[in-house]
């Protein structure tokens, strides 16, 4: 990872903040007056996945009367990775410089996002941190927190980055580092995609830093977390480690050559 060093960052653009919902009803009025309230110069996607709860006509509201506040209908669930990588696109295409992501529950506090921005000019990406000096979690079951843990030193372990909150999804990213990070072929559904796009960022050589969040766990409507995620997320951490440990190992045994080429005796 980079260490950003003597590296000159450029100021930054205008903030997106992408709130992904699924039966957020109870949620999404109030969390976009907070986000209107702790950073009023930022603009609000909401990327809904046709809620069946009506979130995503709660949300029209708020944009018919906020220009501020946008909003992306999607055609059904298809998971919060889904979800985020259509934001983005949304983002970048209209020109933003800070795409942020936000769970709509409450959980990432939006009065502390003007924190994650001010270090941001001085970064590529900045994680919400649970579990780094300062970063804490409020009202999450013991089995949660374990779960959560687990999930982020075993990515470590198997990826080798150098994050503690390697599964948080409260983040800001420069519009640059998205369009470095190949989000083309990010294959990702579910909270894997937060381990996958913070690996892709550290091997690209991104200058990333974790600042310390406190979590605050939904009081309204219900977690999405589920099994088939958590399997998703094992199943994918574990095949890309021993995949990057075997492209290592080639490389160190010198069988790195193009195939085609060592074939003809190049
Ligand atoms: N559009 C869309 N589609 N939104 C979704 C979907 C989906 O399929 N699944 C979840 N969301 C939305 C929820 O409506 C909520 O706004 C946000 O994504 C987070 O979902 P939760 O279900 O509240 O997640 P969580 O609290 O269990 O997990 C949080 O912590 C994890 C790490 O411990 C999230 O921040 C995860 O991203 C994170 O990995
Ligand atoms: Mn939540």
């Amino acid at each position: 990872m980079n260490d950003g060093g003597q590296r000159k960052f450029a100021p930054l653009g205008t903030t997106l903040v992408i709130i992904p919902t699924y039966n957020e009803a109870d949620n999404i009025k109030p969390i976009v007056a907070r986000v209107r309230k702790a950073v009023p110069e930022a603009h609000v996607l909401v990327a809904d996945d046709n809620s069946p709860d009506g979130t995503g006509k709660l949300a029209d509201e708020l944009a018919a009367e906020d220009d501020q506040v946008k909003v992306l209908h999607r055609q059904g669930k298809e998971g919060l990775g889904a979800a985020y990588l259509a934001g983005f696109r949304w983002g970048l295409d209209n020109g933003y410089g800070v795409l942020v992501e936000m769970d709509a529950d409450g959980s990432h506090q939006p009065e502390e996002l003007p924190r994650l921005l001010t270090a941001l000019k001085g970064a590529d990406l900045v994680l919400g941190s649970r579990w780094v000096p300062g970063g804490r979690v409020v009202n999450w079951p013991k089995s949660r927190e374990i779960l959560s843990r687990g999930g982020s030193t075993y990515s470590r372990m198997m990826l080798d980055v150098p994050i503690r909150d390697v599964t948080g999804g409260y983040r800001a990213f420069r519009r640059e580092t998205l369009e470095g990070l190949g989000m083309d072929d990010v294959a990702s559904q579910g909270y894997c995609f937060q381990v996958d796009l913070a690996w892709r960022a550290v091997k690209a050589g991104f200058h990333v830093v974790e600042v310390p969040i406190t979590f605050v766990e939904r009081e309204l409507g219900d977690s999405k977390m589920s099994r088939d995620i958590v399997a998703e997320a094992l199943w994918r951490v574990t095949s890309w480690g021993i995949g990057s440990r075997v492209a290592k190992v080639t490389k160190v045994l010198g069988k790195d050559e193009d195939p085609a080429r060592a074939a003809k005796g190049e």
